[in-house]
């Protein structure tokens, strides 16, 4: 095609364009004039498919004519009468018999619903809330635990190192010395808070959840008012028929260790997935503080003794909720949240 040709076509379409928008009457004819002139298959677009046989130089001249043409017809349709008639009818309309929009509530998360109670409870019982931080020195994670650099019990928790002494802390077990290196006895706290691990995510474990570290120490506390404070705590919590039970275990800040176990409500103690067919879930590790954390911290370990357990909450609430999956409480859906 010739530059003097294609310049011909321009102002034939031009001519027909005028004289097409005389002819619009409603809507439609606006629509189907926009589909005829400046749709994607419209004819604006086929003069400039025309441009590729062109000179440097025509095709830039016919070019900016066809993009003047283009413009034309956008700045007549979008300030076509008809289209802003239109719109400006729909927003002087307001109708007050239309039902409003309904605003969905939000609720509060398993977890804080658990937390809030866990508290609520060891408060009664005179204990008071303290936090501390989840970006954690090595010191107070494990060396002030009695947890020494190459100790095997490093490895009992897979951590996450920030850098090589800054860890996200494995346990609230941490706030326990903070605590006593700011307060002497009587000590009574608990600690709700996250903690992280590099733990594979199965039904029990998520690389985040969730524990209340629980701190006792005075003359003369003993391994019985460990036992008695738990059994207290699990039948506030979950009615007078919940069992516990204790069994020995290793944690080199306590001395005896324990951990202690409820009856797995979601199977009645039958054996189920959650509980590994045991009909216990693991709640906690407990014990008396070891005497040689006390030395960290300035206690007389002659004059005082204590207990110290650090229960995982998000199993706490999978019991009284019936959840058989911890991964439920961390996948944000919408469905599940909201029955509780
Ligand atoms: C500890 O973390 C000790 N600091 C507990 C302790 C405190 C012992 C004070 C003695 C005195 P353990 O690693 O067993 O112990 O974790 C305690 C509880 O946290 C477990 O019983 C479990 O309920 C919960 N827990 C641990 N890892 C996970 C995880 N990956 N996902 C969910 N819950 C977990």
């Amino acid at each position: 095609m010739t530059g003097e040709a294609i310049q011909n076509l321009i102002v034939q379409l031009k001519k027909e364009i005028e004289k097409a928008k005389g002819q619009i009457k409603t809507l439609s004819d606006l629509e189907a004039f926009r589909v005829k002139y400046a749709g994607r298959k419209g004819q604006i677009s086929l003069l400039f498919k025309q441009l590729g046989g062109l000179s440097p130089d025509q095709r830039s001249s016919a070019g900016k004519d066809i993009n003047d043409l283009k413009k034309n017809v956008q700045e007549f349709l979008e300030n076509h009468p008809l289209v802003k008639s239109g719109s400006e009818k729909n927003k002087n309309i307001f109708d007050p018999t239309l039902p409003g929009d309904a605003f969905r509530l939000g609720s509060l998360h398993p977890v804080t619903i658990i937390l809030r109670q866990i508290k609520d409870i060891f408060q009664k019982m005179g204990f008071s809330v303290v936090e501390g931080p989840e970006v954690e020195s090595e010191y107070y994670n494990f060396e002030a635990l009695n947890i020494p650099k190459g100790h095997p019990a490093r490895d009992m928790q897979d951590t996450l190192f920030v850098d090589d002494s800054i860890v996200m802390r494995t346990h609230t077990s941490p706030v326990q010395i903070r605590t006593m290196e700011k307060q002497k006895p009587p000590v009574r706290i608990i600690s709700p808070g996250k903690c992280y691990r590099r733990d594979t995510p199965d039904a029990s474990h998520s690389p985040v959840f969730h524990q209340v570290e629980g701190l006792c120490v005075d003359e003369g506390i003993t391994f019985a008012d460990l036992k008695g404070i738990i059994l207290n705590f699990a039948k506030q919590m979950f009615g007078s028929n919940m069992k516990i039970r204790f069994r020995p275990s290793f944690f080199p800040f306590v001395e005896p260790g324990a951990e202690y176990d409820f009856t797995c409500l979601i199977c009645g103690g039958k054996g189920c997935r959650v509980c590994k067919n045991t009909g216990w879930v693991e709640i906690s590790g407990a014990g008396m503080v070891n005497p040689e954390v006390y030395g960290y911290v300035g206690y007389d370990p002659e004059k005082y003794t204590g207990f110290a357990f650090g229960m995982g909450v998000e199993r706490i609430a999978m019991l009284l909720y019936e959840v058989h999956d911890i991964r439920l409480f961390y996948e944000n859906d919408v469905r599940f949240l909201k029955q509780f």
